[in-house]
């Protein structure tokens, strides 16, 4: 418990705005679009998926998977009690959704749907991109399947699959065509080694504007040392560590340099 309250701490000490830096790439993203505080018409969809997640007092049988749930004993679950505890916060979703609106990225890829609460974010955040996003308990994405169908969210692909077999099967299609993903949002197994493995399978389906985002880099030892991995990695070039979310990007052209920033 200690432990993401020190790396809080320690976050905070490093952490500056936009008047520390010097990139015009990141610049432009902390001023045009971390910071945005204008309304968006968007943001009362999301306010309106997840409301209906909390209203429903339905029970599924959940498949667990990945480092567990530190919440539930049981894997018989309220709908409701999955929004209110599994998926992304309200503030998190908006800046999901700005992220998205601004990068405009065609293929997005993401890794752990739950109920949709990110993936409605990703989805308004693009109309016209395809989501992708994969998730393993079967009961979990038919739920997910309904709430996006209620919303019209019609750009959303929901593979009910293990990760592991999802992404060693994009890497044997990589053998003999080509397949990119423009953001891939990291938000399902939160441990070092799922991490770092995804990290790899994933690497050649990057473009020269690929965003990824993963979440939850300071939730224990292992997934600090993960984020650290990944910065020296020798392809990945600007970082910004927001504490909740680290952001990779590839950018060729690009100075290797690491952010630390108050989102
Ligand atoms: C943290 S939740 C995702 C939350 C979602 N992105 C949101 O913000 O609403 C992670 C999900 O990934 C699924 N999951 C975890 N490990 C998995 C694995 N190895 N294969 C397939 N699904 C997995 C879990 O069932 C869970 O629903």
């Amino acid at each position: 418990m200690l432990f993401p309250i020190k790396s809080y701490f320690n976050f905070l000490w490093h952490s500056t705005n936009e008047h520390g830096v010097h990139s015009p790439f990141v610049f432009n993203l902390l001023t045009k679009c971390f910071y945005d505080k204008k309304p968006k018409p968007e943001y009362q969809i999301l306010k309106n998926y997840r409301k209906s997640l909390l209203e429903n007092k339905n029970f599924i049988e959940v498949t667990d998977f990945g480092v567990g749930s530190k919440v539930f004993k049981s894997n018989r679950r309220q709908i409701s009690k999955i929004a209110s505890t599994a998926g992304i916060s309200p503030k998190r979703a908006e800046l999901l959704f700005r992220v998205t609106n601004y990068f405009q990225p065609k293929n997005i890829l993401e890794i752990g749907t739950s109920l949709g609460l990110a993936t409605s974010a990703l989805a308004l955040g693009n109309t016209k991109a395809k989501v992708i996003t994969l998730e393993g308990c079967p009961q979990t994405a038919d739920q997910c399947q309904l709430q996006l169908q209620k919303f019209n969210l019609d750009n959303v692909d929901s593979v009910v699959t293990e990760f592991d077999s999802y992404l060693q099967d994009i890497k044997l299609r990589l053998k003999t065509e080509t397949e990119n993903f423009d953001l891939i949002y990291f938000d399902g197994n939160h441990s070092k080694k799922a991490t770092l493995a995804y990290f790899e399978l994933l690497l050649p389906t990057i473009n020269n504007d690929s965003v990824w985002i993963f979440d939850d880099i300071h939730w224990s030892p292992e997934m600090e040392q993960a984020w650290e991995i990944i910065k020296n990695h020798p392809k990945v070039k600007v970082t910004i560590d927001t504490f909740q979310w680290g952001f990779v990007f590839f950018r060729y052209e690009q100075e290797k340099e690491h952010f630390v920033i108050r989102a």
